[in-house]
């Protein structure tokens, strides 16, 4: 069942919360509070607090020979709103970019490879010992 949220940029004064989610939501966080606003980075936003991010950014900018390209970098949604679509909808906003759209993913990372492939992206390679702590594959994918 969808959630009602208020979908937007992230600013400044969002990053405390932003490095809290990321804590909530992976075992291991890896990205330091001040890399989120280097990226394009959309928040969504439950009842004044964030409850999930997703963070892009183009890699391409596209030329006669092929479409632009995107990067997903990073997701997350706290614990207590997933299920809620909240993922999927901030892929939706990012899909609103016309672009081939690339990401990494644990292969230990089954929900979020659910996720992406319910919304069409597809195994294009693996790169093994990609991640560190603890050491694992990458499945590279991709959505045109
Ligand atoms: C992966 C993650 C972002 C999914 O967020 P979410 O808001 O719960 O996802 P959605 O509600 O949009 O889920 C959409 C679909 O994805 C699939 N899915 C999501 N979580 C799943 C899970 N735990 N197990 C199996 N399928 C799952 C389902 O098909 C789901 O549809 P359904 O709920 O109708 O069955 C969230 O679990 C998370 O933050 N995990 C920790 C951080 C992370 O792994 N980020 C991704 C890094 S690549």
């Amino acid at each position: 069942m969808a959630v009602e949220a208020l979908f937007r940029a992230a600013t400044e004064a969002d990053v405390p919360a932003l490095a809290e989610v990321e804590h909530l939501a992976f075992a291991v966080p890896n990205w330091p509070a001040d890399t989120f606003l280097r990226y394009d980075c959309t928040v969504a936003e439950i009842e004044g607090r964030i409850a999930a991010f997703l963070v892009s950014r183009q890699i391409f900018p596209g030329n006669e020979m092929a479409p632009p390209e995107r990067e997903i970098l990073n997701l997350a949604v706290v614990p207590a709103f997933r299920r809620s679509g909240l993922a999927t909808q901030l892929l939706k906003l990012e899909f609103q970019n016309s672009a081939v759209f690339l990401l990494e993913v644990r292969e230990s990372n089954l929900a979020a490879r659910a996720l992406y492939e319910r919304l069409g992206f597809v195994e294009i390679s693996r790169r093994k010992d990609y991640y560190d702590h603890p050491p694992e594959t990458a499945i590279v994918m991709q959505m045109k």
